[in-house]
């Protein structure tokens, strides 16, 4: 396989302090890249970044940045920029889901929902793609199953990820030929922190060997940024094997 030697590049990962986004900072950190790890919650921040430097060696830069804010997103991209004078890897990963018949649903967690979801992701992509371009990088966005779906049991929560296609999409037919290489990784159910609609966590929920685990969508990140300069895997679907037969 001809493969892009990641080691000495920098990633910068959002939603870095739990599930997905940490994993992808693991995966990441054991090829040796430089890391920029962004979240709310810096004391997880910080715990998961020491632990990285010391099993793996690689630098790592905590940024607490709320992705809503375009404010602390532009600083997010400006300060790993500072940090390591370059930019390689975005994985625009964070996201949250909220539940809730639609007659009933409130604003605020309707807005929740579209400030960290499809917001987050415009204001981080806005702010990286410059320095994307210098360095022939990669931008890859989590989406789901549920972005190529309709979902009756979550439709605002279905429609921020087929935005995230969307735009992700889009954004590909944009800078591909920049050298961006742009990516979509579409998951069904992950065993991360993420609630269902009764509040339990899917890691408690599933058993490891009933859904997907938080590594297995790590390495489907770490694939797509490993092709060679002038190659982008466009979209992974990544389902639990029998997903597919809810619809029927
Ligand atoms: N788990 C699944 O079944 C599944 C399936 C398909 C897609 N996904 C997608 O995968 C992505 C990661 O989710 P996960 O499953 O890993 O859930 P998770 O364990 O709950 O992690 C969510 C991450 O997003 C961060 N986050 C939430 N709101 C944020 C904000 N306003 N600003 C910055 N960071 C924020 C959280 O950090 P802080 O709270 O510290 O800010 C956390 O690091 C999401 O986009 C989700 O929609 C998940």
């Amino acid at each position: 396989m001809i493969k892009k030697n990641l080691e000495s590049k920098v990633a910068l990962v959002t939603g870095a302090s739990s599930g997905i986004g940490k994993s992808v900072c693991e995966r990441f950190a054991g090829e040796g890249l430089d890391l920029a790890l962004a979240a709310r919650r810096e004391e997880k921040l910080e715990s998961i970044a020491d632990e990285l430097r010391e099993s793996w060696g690689v630098k790592t830069l905590v940024i607490p940045t709320d992705v809503g804010l375009e404010k602390e997103v532009g600083e997010m991209v400006e300060k790993t920029v500072e940090e390591y004078g370059r930019l390689d890897i975005v994985v625009n990963n964070a996201g949250v889901i909220r539940y809730g018949k639609i007659e009933e649903f409130s604003t605020e967690d309707y807005k929740t929902m579209m400030e960290t979801n499809c917001d987050g992701m415009f204001y981080t992509t806005r702010a990286a793609l410059p320095h994307l371009k210098k360095s022939d990088g990669n931008l890859i966005f989590i989406g789901s199953f549920d972005a190529n779906h309709p979902r009756s049991f979550n439709p605002i929560y279905a429609a921020t990820k087929w935005w995230t296609r969307g735009f992700a999409h889009s954004i590909e037919s944009i800078v591909g030929g920049d050298g961006i290489a742009v990516t979509l990784v579409n998951p069904s159910e992950v065993r991360t922190d993420i609630k269902d609609g009764k509040g339990k966590k899917y890691k408690e929920k599933f058993d490891p060997e009933e859904v997907i685990d938080p590594e297995e969508i790590a390495e489907a990140v770490y694939f797509a940024a490993c092709q060679k300069k002038s190659t982008t895997v466009s979209q992974i679907d990544l389902f639990r094997r029998d997903k597919m037969s809810d619809f029927f």
